[in-house]
C-alpha cells in the first residue's frame, strides 16, 4: 500500500506542500520515494530507496527547480525490491510520461510482453513502469492525456489508483481508480491528488472521492470526474473538518504514543453527542439507515474484520450477545471467501475497519452483498471504500490513526460496538430505558477513570513490566471471556512493533499445550481484572508461578491478592465489566510501546507492515 500526493496550481512553488503532505502518508508504505516536477524543460523525476528522509536528503544536497506542478510517492513494494530503479514514479522511455500507482497491476507481464514486442524499453522490475509506456503508447497516437489514461486502465487488470502527468501537457493531471483510494482536492489556485486527505489538509479542506473505476482530469482551476462508462460525472466536495494539526504529531515522540493518548478524548468524539440519556438510547446519523422493525428483523450477526479490528469485532459480538440476546459469530475476513455460501437473507454482517480500504475485508463485504446480505460499516474515514459502500454506517470519528499499529481507532470501534448492542437491545427490547440508561452512564463515567492510567506511577509500572519482556523472544498473552480479544489485541501490538513473538491465547486453554511452554524465559501477560473471569485467572497465575514462569497481570489498582502472585502488575480502574477492555487495552499498548522504544524499532513504521493492507 503506497502514498501519493499531486499537485497542479495556477502559480506557487508546489514542491514542498507536496513533499509534507507525503510525509503524512509516509506509514502507508515506506521502502522507497520519488518525485516529479514539471519544468519548462520537460518533467524531472527524483527516486530514492529507503525512507522519505532519504528522498529529502538527495533534493537538498542537488536542488530541486520550483514549480507549480509536482507529483510524489512513497513505496510499499509489490513488484520489485525497494531500489531506486524501482522508485515511483516511472516514466516511459522518452520520459514524456510520469506515472505513480498505489495497488497491483495483475496482467503486467503480459502487457509487457505486449509493449517490449512494439520496442519499448523497460528500466525497472516494477507492474508500475508498463502503465506509463502503456499511456504513453496512446498519448503518442492521437489520445489526450486523460483519454491515454483511460484507454491504457481499460487493459490493466487488478487494482489501482493512478496519477500521470505529462511533458506534452503541462498543467493536466489525471487520476484513475479501481479499488485504491484517491480522493481529489479542491483548491482556490490548484487541484490536489492523493491517496489519503492528511496529505491535502495543508492545501484545502474541500474534497471529493473517485469512486472504483472512475478517472478525473485535473488542472489548476478545474475537475472534471468520468464514470466507469467514461460519461462525465457532476459531484460536490465535502469539507472534511479534521485539522493538520490532528494529523500532525503534536510535540509527541511516535504518532502511537499521541494516539493512545488521545483515547480518552476518542471516547468524547465518538460517543458522547449519540447519547440519548433520558431515553437510555443511542442515535446514529442517518447514514446508519437502521430503525428499530430492521434491527428486530435480523436473527444472526455475523462480524467480520482483519487484524485490530478483528479483535474489536470479536468484543462486538460479545457485547451485542450480552445487551441485545442476538447470537452472533465472529469471522477474519479472509477466511469468509472460503466459507459455505449460505443464505443471508437474515442477517446483518458487521464489517469492521479502521482505513475502510483493507482488501480482505472490502471483498468479504461485497461477497456478503452479492449473496444478498446487508452489510454495516464501523469504520473511521469518512469516503473510505467501506464507508461509501457498506449500506449502513458508524462513522467512529476517532481522527487520522497514523501511527500503523493501531490503538484509538480500537477504542473507538470497540466503544461504537458498545453503543450498537444498546441501540439494537433497546430496539428488540432486551434492554429496558432504565437498563439502557445505566449502560449509558457506564460510558459516561469511564473517561474520567481512564486518566490515571496516563499518570506517572500507571508510567512506572508499564516500564517494571517493560523489563520482562525486553529480553524475551517469545511470551504468552492470556484473557478469559471478554478479556480475551484483549489479550488476543495486546499481543499483536507487541508482535508488531517490538518483533517479539507474543502470542493471545484463552487462559482455559494454557492448560491443554501452551503451558509446555513456561519457563523464566517464557513470560506471560494474564488479564485478571474483576469480573467473571477473575476466579480461574487467578488459578492460572498460581498455575504459571508453580513452572517458575514469570508474570505480568492487568489487574485492578489495589488488587493485593494479584499483587503477591505476579512479577510485575499493570494496575487499571475498576470498571463496568462491560467496558474494562475499553481500560485494560491501554496498559497493554503502552506496555507494546515502551519495549519497541527499549528496543529500538521503528514504532510508527515497524518493518514490513503498511498502515492500511489495500491488497489481498
Ligand atoms: C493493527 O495494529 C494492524 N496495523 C493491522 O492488523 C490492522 O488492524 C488491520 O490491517 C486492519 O486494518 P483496518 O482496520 O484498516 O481494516
Amino acid at each position: 500500500m503506497c502514498g501519493i500526493v499531486g499537485a497542479v496550481q495556477t502559480h506557487g512553488n508546489v514542491v514542498p506542500a507536496v513533499l509534507a503532505g507525503l510525509k503524512t502518508l509516509e506509514y502507508r508504505g515506506y521502502d522507497s520515494a520519488g518525485l516529479a516536477v514539471m519544468t519548462p524543460h520537460g518533467i524531472q523525476v527524483r527516486r530514492k530507496s529507503g525512507k522519505l528522509s532519504a528522498l529529502e536528503a538527495e533534493l537538498a544536497q542537488n536542488g530541486v527547480p520550483p514549480s507549480s506542478q509536482a507529483l510524489a510517492h512513497t513505496r510499499w513494494a509489490t513488484h520489485g525490491a525497494p531500489t531506486d530503479r524501482n522508485a515511483h514514479p516511472h516514466c516511459d522511455d522518452r520520459g514524456e510520461v510520469v506515472v505513480v500507482h498505489n495497488g497491483i497491476i495483475e496482467n503486467y507481464a503480459e502487457l509487457h510482453g505486449m509493449l517490449a514486442a512494439q520496442g519499448h524499453a523497460f528500466s525497472s522490475e516494477t507492474d508500475t513502469e508498463v502503465l506509463a509506456h502503456l499511456i504513453a503508447h496512446f498519448h503518442r497516437n492521437g489520445d489526450d492525456l486523460h483519454s491515454a489514461t483511460r484507454k491504457a486502465m481499460a487493459l490493466a487488470h487488478g487494482a489501482y489508483a493512478v496519477v500521470v502527468i505529462s511533458a506534452r501537457e503541462p498543467g493536466t493531471m489525471v487520476a484513475a481508480r479501481l479499488e485504491s483510494p484517491v480522493v481529489i482536492g479542491v483548491g482556490e489556485h490548484g487541484r490536489y491528488v492523493a491517496s489519503g486527505i492528511p496529505a491535502l489538509l495543508n492545501l484545502t479542506r474541500d474534497f471529493l472521492v473517485l469512486e472504483n473505476g472512475e478517472s478525473a482530469r485535473l488542472t489548476p482551476t478545474g475537475h472534471e470526474i468520468y464514470d466507469a462508462r467514461g460519461q462525465r460525472v457532476e459531484r460536490a466536495p465535502f469539507r472534511c473538518e479534521w485539522t493538520p494539526e490532528q494529523a500532525e504529531k503534536g510535540g509527541y515522540a511516535h504518532f502511537m504514543l499521541k494516539e493512545i493518548e488521545e483515547q480518552p478524548d476518542v471516547l468524547a468524539r465518538t460517543a458522547f453527542d449519540r447519547l440519548r440519556d433520558p431515553e437510555g438510547d443511542v442515535a446514529f446519523e442517518d447514514e446508519f439507515g437502521l430503525d428499530d422493525a430492521a434491527l428486530r428483523g435480523f436473527r444472526r450477526l455475523r462480524f467480520m474484520a482483519m487484524g485490530t479490528s478483528f479483535h474489536a469485532a470479536l468484543l462486538g459480538q460479545m457485547l451485542l450477545a450480552e445487551l441485545a440476546r442476538l447470537p452472533g459469530e465472529t469471522l477474519n475476513a479472509s477466511e469468509f471467501l472460503y466459507s459455505a455460501r449460505l443464505p443471508e437473507e437474515d442477517s446483518l454482517t458487521v464489517i469492521v475497519s479502521q482505513s475502510g480500504e483493507t482488501a480482505d475485508s472490502l471483498r468479504a463485504m461485497r461477497e456478503v452483498q452479492a449473496r444478498g446480505g446487508r452489510t454495516l460499516g464501523i469504520c473511521n474515514v469518512r469516503g473510505s471504500t467501506l464507508a461509501r459502500e457498506a449500506r449502513h454506517l458508524v462513522l467512529t470519528h476517532c481522527g487520522p490513526e497514523v501511527g500503523v499499529a493501531s490503538t484509538k481507532a480500537f477504542f473507538g470501534q470497540v466503544a461504537a460496538l458498545y453503543m450498537l448492542a444498546v441501540r439494537v437491545g433497546r430496539a428488540r427490547g432486551t434492554l429496558s430505558r432504565e437498563q439502557g440508561q445505566a449502560r449509558l452512564l457506564d460510558l459516561r463515567k469511564l473517561r474520567p477513570m481512564l486518566d490515571p492510567l496516563f499518570e506517572s506511577d500507571a508510567k512506572q509500572a508499564v516500564e517494571a513490566a517493560a523489563d520482562l519482556l525486553v529480553p524475551v523472544r517469545s511470551c504468552l498473552y492470556l484473557g478469559r471471556g471478554l478479556q480475551l480479544p484483549v489479550a488476543l489485541e495486546g499481543a499483536l501490538k507487541l508482535k508488531e512493533i517490538s518483533y517479539i513473538h507474543a502470542e493471545g491465547y484463552p487462559a482455559g486453554e494454557m492448560k491443554h499445550g501452551p503451558i509446555a511452554l513456561i519457563d523464566p524465559s517464557f513470560p506471560v501477560v494474564a488479564i485478571a481484572t474483576p469480573g467473571r473471569s477473575y476466579d480461574k485467572m487467578i488459578s492460572n497465575i498460581q498455575e504459571v508461578k508453580a513452572r517458575q514462569g514469570r508474570v505480568i497481570a492487568v489487574a485492578a489498582r489495589g488488587d493485593r491478592k494479584v499483587a503477591a502472585l505476579a512479577d510485575a502488575v499493570l494496575p487499571v480502574p475498576e470498571v463496568a465489566e462491560l467496558l474494562a477492555p475499553l481500560a485494560n487495552v491501554i496498559p497493554l499498548q503502552q506496555l507494546a510501546y515502551t519495549v519497541a522504544l527499549r528496543l529500538g524499532r521503528d514504532i510508527d513504521q515497524p518493518r514490513n507492515l503498511a498502515k492500511s493492507v489495500t491488497v489481498e
